[in-house]
């Protein structure tokens, strides 16, 4: 069976589309990903897929709309070479925070992409701490939603940091909060945050106490940096020893490499989901690597074995 197993890769994030195939043991299948002269995305796959397994992996990350089209071209052209069946990887999923209608005449652009996903021909769905969980509703396909938290987890307690608290930036963020201060033992605060802009934010509110404890800051992504700066530097005020920040994706878009640079933020723990350019990493970051969970995943799906004892934090949440 492990012989029809075939993973392709978009251009997004081919580091860990090879660190994922080095844990499968498998080659990475066979594709050419160019450009037409105007622009357009051309695709080729360049070995026989007919009757296989078909895994393809791309973040959608900057630049988003490129990186889309592309995974659009390739399962279009795995579904017209005859593949058995096509499960789209997705570490991380995109116009995700435009979830529902939160002000008049706006698009649902998460359910728009999970149309154009099942449109293009995938047959299922491999993701990672979704902005929203109920996301994965947005499919009438399967889909198998991870979570990355042991991972961040594993890393944060071999720190052996005392005197923790655990703080979400924004009220959105108390699930994913509470499953990191379940799994560390550790209190739960919250930051109540308004946003003016796409670009900017005000912290308003902090409910619980931070007064000379070390804070873990947990978010499922930074994109402008701005609520994780701004909520550093309050958690300072209120009193905060080291802050560290724990976030799955590192969108880092505009000025956030820059501001989590020279922010009050000790260490910045992210995953490898996203790729960080080296004119963005600092000091400060730390990657750690998901591909062995995603690797895991695309071995139990494509043997049709159970994935739940991975989706680890539903459990720990409550
Ligand atoms: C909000 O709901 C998200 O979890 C992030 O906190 C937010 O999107 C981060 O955006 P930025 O880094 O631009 O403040």
């Amino acid at each position: 069976m492990k012989n029809s197993l075939t993973i392709l890769s978009g251009n997004a994030n081919r580091s860990l589309s090879g660190s994922i195939c080095k844990e499968l043991g498998v080659p990475l299948g066979k594709s050419v990903i160019g450009r037409f002269p105007e622009g357009e995305i051309k695709v080729q796959l360049k070995e026989n897929i007919r009757g296989r397994d078909i895994f393809i992996i791309q973040s959608m990350c900057t630049p988003v709309n490129d990186h889309l089209m592309e995974l659009f071209c390739l399962i279009d052209a795995a579904k017209r070479a005859s593949a058995e069946r096509i499960t789209a990887v997705l570490p991380y999923y995109a116009y995700a925070r435009q979830d529902r209608k939160d002000r008049p005449r706006v698009p649902i652009t998460a359910k728009l992409i999970a149309n154009l996903l099942v449109t293009a021909g995938a047959n299922r769905i491999l993701t990672m701490d979704l902005h929203a969980g109920q996301i994965q509703g947005f499919f009438d396909i399967p889909v198998d939603h991870l979570y990355s938290i042991k991972v961040l987890i594993g890393y944060l307690r071999s720190k052996k940091i005392k005197n923790l608290v655990v703080v979400t930036p924004d009220v959105g963020g108390i699930k994913m909060a509470r499953a990191y201060s379940n799994m560390l033992k550790a209190p739960l605060a919250i930051i109540d945050k308004r946003r003016e802009d796409e670009h900017s934010v005000k912290v308003m509110n902090l409910i619980g106490e931070v007064k000379d404890k070390n804070v873990i800051l947990v978010d499922d992504l930074v994109s402008t940096g701005g609520s994780l700066v701004e909520a550093a530097s309050a958690l300072k005020k209120f009193g905060a020893h080291d802050i560290y920040a724990a976030v799955v994706h590192p969108v880092l878009a505009g000025p956030a490499a820059v501001r989590l640079k020279s922010s009050v933020i000790k260490e910045f723990i992210t995953s490898d989901t996203i790729p960080i350019s080296n004119e963005k990493r600092s000091k400060k970051i730390t990657v750690l690597s998901v591909a062995p969970l995603l690797a895991e995943a695309i071995k139990r799906i494509h043997e049709n074995t159970s994935v739940s004892s991975l989706f680890a934090r539903a459990s720990v949440e409550a």
